[in-house]
C-alpha cells in the first residue's frame, strides 16, 4: 500500500462543520439514462445533463480543496451499447474537451486520462493528449478522466508491462512488489482513491479502480448524476468525514485486549 497524506484541513469548509477532505474523490456518473427516461427524454439527454453537473463538480471539489478528481466517463464495456448512444458519448466528450480546456487552464485544473489507448480513434487520441499536455504545468485540482477503462484491462496491461521486464532481464519475478504493481497501473503517481462515490442508486463498483480501491471508502448515493449537485457532493464528503479509517489496524481510540 503506498503511504499518502490522507485528509488536508481547508479552512473554507467549516461552513458545513467539515474539518477535512479526501484527497482523492473518484465518482462513478451513473443514473443519466434513468434520470433522461423518468422524463420522457432520450437516454442521451441525460448525458448531456451529466457534463452540466460534471463542470459544477470540478468547481465543487477546487472549493472543498480536493487535490484529484477522477469521473469514469467511458468504460470499456461501455462500447457495447446502441452505437448512437456511444457517438453521442464520443461527441459530448470532444465537445467537453474543445469548449472546456480554455476554462480549466485558466482553473489552474491539470487533466489526466487513464483508460486503454489502444485501438481508439486517432483524432480522439490526439484530443487527449493534447487536453494532458496543454494542462500538463497547472498545479491545481488534478481532473482525471476515465476514458476507455476498464480495472481488469489496466491490470492486464500492467501485467504486460511487468512480464516484458522480466524479459528483458531488468527485474526479477520474484522480486515484483506492490509499488512494482502499482507504477504499471495507468494511475501511476497518483494516490488512491480515499473516497469512491458512486450515483443512480446501484451499489457496485462495475470493473473502476479495483486495484486502487483496496481502503476507499465508498458512499453510494440514491440521486441520479444529473441531479447531483453541490450539495449531494457536501452530503458524500459529510459521511467520509465521520468515517474510521482503520486499514486493517485498529482506531486510535481502541481499548482493552
Ligand atoms: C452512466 O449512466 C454514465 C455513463 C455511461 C457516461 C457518463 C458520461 C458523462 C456524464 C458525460 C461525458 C463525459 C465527459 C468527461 C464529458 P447510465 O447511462 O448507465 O445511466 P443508467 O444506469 O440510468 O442507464
Amino acid at each position: 500500500m503506498t503511504a499518502t497524506v490522507e485528509f488536508e484541513a481547508v479552512d473554507t469548509n467549516s461552513d458545513i462543520g467539515l474539518l477535512s477532505v479526501p484527497r482523492h474523490v473518484a465518482i462513478i456518473m451513473d443514473g443519466n439514462g434513468r434520470w433522461a427516461q423518468r422524463r420522457g427524454l432520450p437516454r442521451t439527454e441525460g448525458h448531456r445533463r451529466g457534463v452540466k453537473t460534471l463542470r459544477e463538480a470540478v468547481k465543487h471539489a477546487q472549493k472543498r480543496g480536493i487535490s484529484y478528481l477522477t469521473l469514469f466517463s467511458f468504460s470499456s464495456e461501455n462500447w457495447s451499447r446502441p452505437q448512437q448512444e456511444v457517438s453521442f458519448l464520443m461527441a459530448l466528450l470532444r465537445r467537453f474537451v474543445y469548449d472546456d480546456l480554455k476554462d480549466l487552464v485558466k482553473a489552474n485544473v491539470k487533466v489526466r486520462v487513464i483508460g486503454s489507448k489502444e485501438n481508439l480513434d486517432k483524432s480522439m487520441l490526439t484530443l487527449l493528449n493534447d487536453a494532458e499536455q496543454k494542462t500538463a504545468h497547472c498545479t491545481g485540482l488534478v481532473l482525471v478522466i476515465a476514458f476507455n477503462y476498464g480495472a481488469r484491462d489496466e491490470y492486464v496491461r500492467a501485467a504486460r508491462k511487468l512480464a516484458e521486464r522480466v524479459e528483458a532481464g531488468e527485474l526479477k519475478a520474484a522480486d515484483i512488489g506492490e509499488d512494482d504493481v502499482s507504477a504499471c497501473l495507468d494511475t501511476h503517481e497518483m494516490p488512491d482513491p480515499d473516497l469512491i462515490v458512486r450515483t443512480g442508486g446501484e451499489q457496485r463498483l462495475s470493473n473502476f479502480l479495483l486495484w486502487q480501491a483496496a481502503y476507499a471508502e465508498f458512499y453510494f448515493a440514491p440521486t441520479p448524476w444529473p441531479e447531483f449537485d453541490s450539495g449531494a457532493f457536501d452530503d458524500a464528503l459529510l459521511a467520509f468525514s465521520n468515517r474510521d479509517r482503520r486499514y486493517g489496524g485498529l482506531s486510535s481510540d481502541a481499548t482493552g485486549t
